[in-house]
């Protein structure tokens, strides 16, 4: 990284679709919407919003519909993308105006058995008339490989098995794709490991890092990430996200924690680190409880913005 250069980074986010999918109370549309909005006015370039899954298995965003009826032409958002698993979610999502999607897989088959009901060559079959409709469409397509580093069922994974399902999904059409640290296990040496079997072949500008801060590590591999050339990081805001059934246990990176850590280095995001607090500082409020980024608690005392003045703010003591 040349010093005095650092350049720009696209910072993605993720809170509403990968930190509410999470959360065990379904948070109304409307004050999904609120928080979309406030994270728009904080400068967020791209804003995964929800996801066009079955219902039934993440009844959190079941309200996928009514959420992206209330965004469409709302004015001021950036890019809102979704989650879509296969050709029916697709639908769903361009019924809603949608025109970025992102399709999801594991590196180990295991979790993609567990997470979208089919193996791993099934998932790629079926992803297969995704992509070629959204080709035809004009509409983006985003892809994550997740369980990089460790899957819950089957423990360590190899970077070949990242390597070939990236290609596969780069082969496919995908713009990007976005590595997930899932459960938050990975260190900055299995990064450098990582990136360099990847970089090998994939130009650095279609790949993203998507880090789990679930053993504090999050920050530490994308400093690596950006020291080999990664320029789209994923984040959540306060750092919502995780398993509400692990109390304690920190889920995504948080987004103050990443933009706090970006602007100190030098890099532009575009996003306003203040207003992005005040966003952090409605989520709190909107979910009743304070949530796990550091920069959002160190911050929030000197946020000149506020949170929306509708929502009740955390107190001090409880945050
Ligand atoms: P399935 O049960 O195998 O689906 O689920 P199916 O094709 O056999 O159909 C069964 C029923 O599901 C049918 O309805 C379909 O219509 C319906 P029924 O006839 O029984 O009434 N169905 C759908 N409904 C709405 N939208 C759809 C859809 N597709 C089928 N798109 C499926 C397969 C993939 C749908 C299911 O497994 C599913 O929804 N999985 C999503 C799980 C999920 O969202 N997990 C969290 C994602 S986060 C993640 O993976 C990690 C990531 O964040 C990165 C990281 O953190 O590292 C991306
Ligand atoms: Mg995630």
């Amino acid at each position: 990284m040349a010093a005095g250069t650092p350049g720009r980074v696209r910072v993605y986010e993720v809170g509403p679709r990968d930190g509410l999918q999470n959360e065990p109370a379904f948070v109304p549309t409307e004050d999904k919407v609120a928080l979309i909005d406030a994270l728009a006015t904080a400068g967020l370039p791209a804003i995964e919003a929800t996801s066009f899954v079955n219902p039934r298995w993440i009844p959190p965003l079941a309200d996928a519909e009514n959420l992206c009826a209330a965004l469409r032409d709302r004015p001021g958002l950036p890019r809102i993308t979704a989650l879509v698993p296969n050709e029916k979610g697709l639908e769903r999502a361009l019924a809603h105006g949608l025109r970025e999607v992102a399709v999801f897989m594991s590196a180990s088959e295991s979790h993609n058995k567990r997470n979208i009901n089919k193996t791993r060559a099934e998932a790629l079959a079926a992803f297969a008339p995704v992509f070629e409709r959204c080709r035809a469409e004009g509409v983006a397509v985003r892809a994550y490989v997740s369980v990089v580093w460790g899957c819950p069922y089957e423990g360590p994974v190899s970077p070949a098995a990242v390597l070939e399902t990236t290609e596969r999904l780069l082969d496919l059409g995908a713009y990007e794709v976005s590595l997930g640290d899932t459960i938050g296990v990975g260190h900055p040496r299995q990064t450098r490991e990582l990136l360099e079997a990847l970089l090998a072949t994939v130009p650095a500008d279609r790949l993203a890092m998507h880090m789990h801060d679930t053993r504090g590590t999050a920050l530490a591999n994308c400093l690596v990430g950006l020291e080999m050339g990664i320029r789209t990081f994923d984040s959540s805001v306060g750092g919502l996200g995780g398993c509400p059934y692990a109390p304690g246990a920190s889920g995504n990176l948080a987004t103050e924690d990443l933009v706090y850590m970006l602007h100190g280095m030098g890099f532009e995001t575009g996003v306003d680190l203040d207003r992005l607090v005040a966003a952090g500082m409605l989520a709190e409020a909107l979910l009743g409880r304070p949530l796990p980024g550091r920069a959002l608690k160190a911050l929030a005392a000197t946020c000149t913005t506020g949170p929306a003045p509708s929502s009740q703010p955390v107190s001090a003591s409880d945050r």
